[in-house]
């Protein structure tokens, strides 16, 4: 689970590292309530879980109380690479930093964890890696031992900073990476950290990637907003099925996560030839395909605004493909009726007797492939049409 900068920045104090005193508003009115209390210029900014938000007019400094509502009326609503900003964090302006970055991050394809520390702050850090590679140090962590004082030192001297705040920005790393070890975080990020000429260190951008396994350790529940997938999540956890949303059109029930992992290969290679569409989920109903358990599956994959076509890809087992055919017809009167075509591939156990109970009932959204590569090209071609 991604977070919000302004929660991002929740975790960080509660860490011990400094952010600068603010607060969220979901309306302009609130936005001018929280600068009059601050007292101060404030820096109005969107949130939104993506990048670039500044250079897309999602951060504005405002002097006082009515530019902080005007700005934040600007704001409002913005649409920013796609995601909407339903909040502004009204926030105080800090003045006079330099700015530097720093992250700690799983590096999977060096199965290690990694730190990056740049002297370049405030910008693309693939853009720093790429242009100016000596202003960034990569040094991979060993979980075990972690970043102590040391290794913090040592990576604020590699990422060349100025050798005055060292000390104080190695102080910040090593609360920074028991953010990410006790948050059990994937990804702590911030940009810019700002060293002032006073010589404080402060968080003034944040980013952190929860690890969605480790949630049962913490309180972070709060969090959730369902904005990432509409809630779809969240009703498939409350289902208890096994669902993650995708970003594509063509939904997906399988059973075994194996099975329906390459399902999601094969539609998306189909989909190469029709549009270019995509899996919209990932579903796997178990071994005991009830109606029920099918019902709810297909509820939540119709719910999804996003899929135009679906396939049912099903490997019988102890649960048979009869059992399983039966279950499809009474979800669908379950459902009452499928707004969009749902293509059906049955083989193992029981398979014809399946596919027989599918073509007696005749329902005229479902379409019965024997093949997986065949419903894969079938529900492509229905999702592109
Ligand atoms: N509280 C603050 N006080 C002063 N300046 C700020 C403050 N917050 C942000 N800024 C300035 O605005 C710039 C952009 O802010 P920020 O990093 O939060 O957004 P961004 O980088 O555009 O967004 P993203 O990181 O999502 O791409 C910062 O680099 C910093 O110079
Ligand atoms: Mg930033």
């Amino acid at each position: 689970m991604d977070l919000y900068e302004y929660q991002a920045k929740e975790l960080f104090a509660r860490h011990g590292i400094t952010v600068p005193p603010g607060q969220v508003a979901a309306t302009p009115q609130e936005a001018r309530a929280i600068a009059t209390e601050l007292k101060v210029p404030v820096v109005i900014k969107a949130q939104v879980k993506t990048g670039g938000r500044g250079k897309a007019g999602g951060v504005r400094l405002a002097p006082g109380p009515s530019a902080a509502e005007d700005e934040a009326r600007r704001i409002l609503g913005m649409d920013i690479k796609g995601h909407t900003a339903h909040s502004v964090l009204v926030e105080q302006a800090t003045g006079g930093f330099e700015e530097y970055y720093a992250a700690y991050l799983v590096d999977r394809a060096n199965r290690t964890l990694l730190a990056m520390v740049s002297s370049e702050g405030g910008m693309d850090i693939e853009e720093v890696a790429a242009t100016k590679p000596e202003a960034l140090a990569r040094i991979p962590i060993d979980a075990t031992s972690g970043v102590d004082l040391e290794t913090a030192r040592l990576l604020a001297a590699r990422a060349g900073l100025p050798e005055d705040v060292q000390d104080a920005v190695a102080e910040t790393l090593v609360r920074l990476w028991e953010v990410l070890v006790e948050e059990d975080a994937l990804l702590v990020e911030v940009n810019p950290l700002a060293c002032t000429s006073d010589g404080r260190v402060l968080a003034l951008d944040g980013k952190i990637t929860l690890d969605g396994n480790a949630a049962f350790r913490h309180d972070h529940a709060a969090f959730a907003d369902g904005s990432d997938d509409g809630g779809l999540e969240a009703r498939a956890r409350a289902k208890h099925l096994n669902y993650v949303k995708l970003a594509g059109q063509v939904g997906v029930i399988g059973n075994g996560a194996g099975l329906v992992m390459s399902t999601l290969d094969v539609v998306a290679y189909a989909g190469e030839r029709f549009d270019g569409v995509r899996p919209a989920n990932f579903l796997d109903i178990g071994g005991g395909a009830s109606a029920q358990v099918m019902a709810d599956g297909l509820e939540i994959i119709l719910f999804d605004p996003d899929v135009r076509a679906v396939l049912v890809n099903v490997f019988g087992g102890i649960t048979a493909c009869d059992a399983v055919a039966n279950g499809i017809v009474k979800a669908l009167e379950v459902l009452g009726d499928a707004r969009c075509p749902i293509v059906v591939r049955l083989d193992g156990n029981n398979a014809e007797a399946g596919r027989e109970i599918l073509s007696d009932a005749a329902h005229p959204m479902v379409r019965v492939v024997t093949t997986m590569d065949g419903a894969a090209e079938l529900v492509a071609e229905l999702a592109a049409a």
